[in-house]
């Protein structure tokens, strides 16, 4: 039996796309073997890597002067590499958002002396801070943020104006979910485990004159050049991986693109927030002007309550709930593989726990 997975990465993926995985696991086009035995010198593969970074082009609108670029190492080795890449005069801005923002920061320490532009981490993170560019360092080499802070369920609502300061976004748990103008970023990136495919790899969105930033005594697999010459192919890519992503994005434009999906998202969303205010029992962990689209976070009275809570939905097939050990209560993530009828589930599951408290 397949549940309500709200687990916050590896995540949910579309069961359309699973199944079409499943159809030609043993027969990838005709070729007589799966996806997961292809050369990735073959015609065949770089098809699929072609193919992905064209839908990815279309669904986000990435224009030409963008380079797309398929990474091993995670989200977590974008910690090191932005740095890395990006440092000219040896400084940086680093938003305070969350563990993950946090994280970022922490290891940029190591290339960068870091400035933190703004934080929430005083008030426990249950909020992102105000962006306010008079607290900006206009010769900074960067400025990185986390658009959705994933642990906390908090999300920017706007972006911030760092003038001629490229901005550098982990748009980890949110790309794809919501419309992004990616002309006003230098550099997305993204694990692909939530909203894209399996884990094993992040995508790199970079604008094309921050390359010549990069040294040549980087380590080969840092250095945003190899990708980029290579087409993603230098070494052995996690093929199975880009080959699940472009499974997904054709589902994604299938059924509307980024525009649709980000409204199935806030319908979503707004279900479960709507039962959240009104709740005798439960209530939500996050600011409402900071609210994310998808890690909803909650909790009820106590931890006793808490974990009762998370036992008892994951008998009735809605798993996952369990909050971060640093956030604590629930978390719901409904990244946009989650169905509508996943957080209709999850409110009326609430809704009876709440009557019989
Ligand atoms: C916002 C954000 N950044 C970074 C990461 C780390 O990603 P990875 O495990 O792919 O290194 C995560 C993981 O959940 C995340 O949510």
């Amino acid at each position: 039996m397949r549940v309500y997975n709200f687990a916050p990465g590896p995540a949910m993926l579309p069961g359309e796309v699973m199944e079409k995985a499943r159809e030609e696991f043993l027969d990838y086009a005709g070729t007589g073997m799966s996806v997961v035995e292809l050369s990735h010198r073959s015609k065949d593969y770089e098809a699929v890597v072609e193919r992905t970074e064209a839908l990815l082009r279309e669904v986000m609108g990435i224009p030409d002067n963008y380079k797309v670029i398929f990474v091993q190492g995670g989200a977590t080795m974008q910690f090191s590499a932005v740095p890395m890449n990006l440092r000219r005069n040896g400084k940086a801005d680093y938003v305070d958002s969350g563990n993950f923002a946090r994280l970022a920061l922490e290891e940029a320490r190591k290339f960068v002396d870091v400035h933190v532009a703004a934080s929430s981490r005083e008030d426990k993170y249950v909020h992102v801070p105000e962006l306010d560019p008079r607290g900006f360092d206009p010769d900074a080499d960067y400025f990185h943020f986390t658009t959705n802070n994933t642990i906390y369920g908090t999300c920017f609502p706007s972006l911030p104006d760092t003038g001629n300061v490229p901005l550098i976004a982990d748009m980890s748990s949110n790309i794809l979910s919501q419309p992004y103008d990616v002309t006003k970023f230098g550099l997305i990136y993204a694990g692909a485990q939530k909203n894209l495919a399996s884990a094993g790899m992040a995508v790199v969105i970079l604008r094309e004159d921050l390359l010549e930033r990069c040294s040549d005594q980087l380590p080969v697999l840092i250095d945003y050049r190899t990708y980029v010459k290579s087409k993603s192919l230098y070494n052995t890519p996690p093929s199975f991986t880009i080959y699940l992503a472009m499974l997904t994005l054709e589902r994604l434009r299938s059924l509307g693109g980024v525009p649709a999906v980000y409204e199935r998202n806030q319908k979503k969303a707004r279900h479960i927030y709507e039962f959240l205010d009104r709740s005798r029992a439960f209530r939500p962990l996050a600011d409402k002007a900071s609210r994310s689209l998808m890690n909803v976070t909650f909790a009820l009275p106590d931890e006793e309550l808490n974990d009762r809570f998370v036992k008892e939905a994951a008998k009735s097939g809605l798993t996952n709930l369990k909050g971060h050990r640093v956030a604590g209560g629930m978390r719901a993530s409904i990244y946009n593989a989650m169905p509508l009828e996943g957080a209709q589930a999850l409110v009326e599951f609430m809704s009876d726990f709440e009557k019989k408290l």
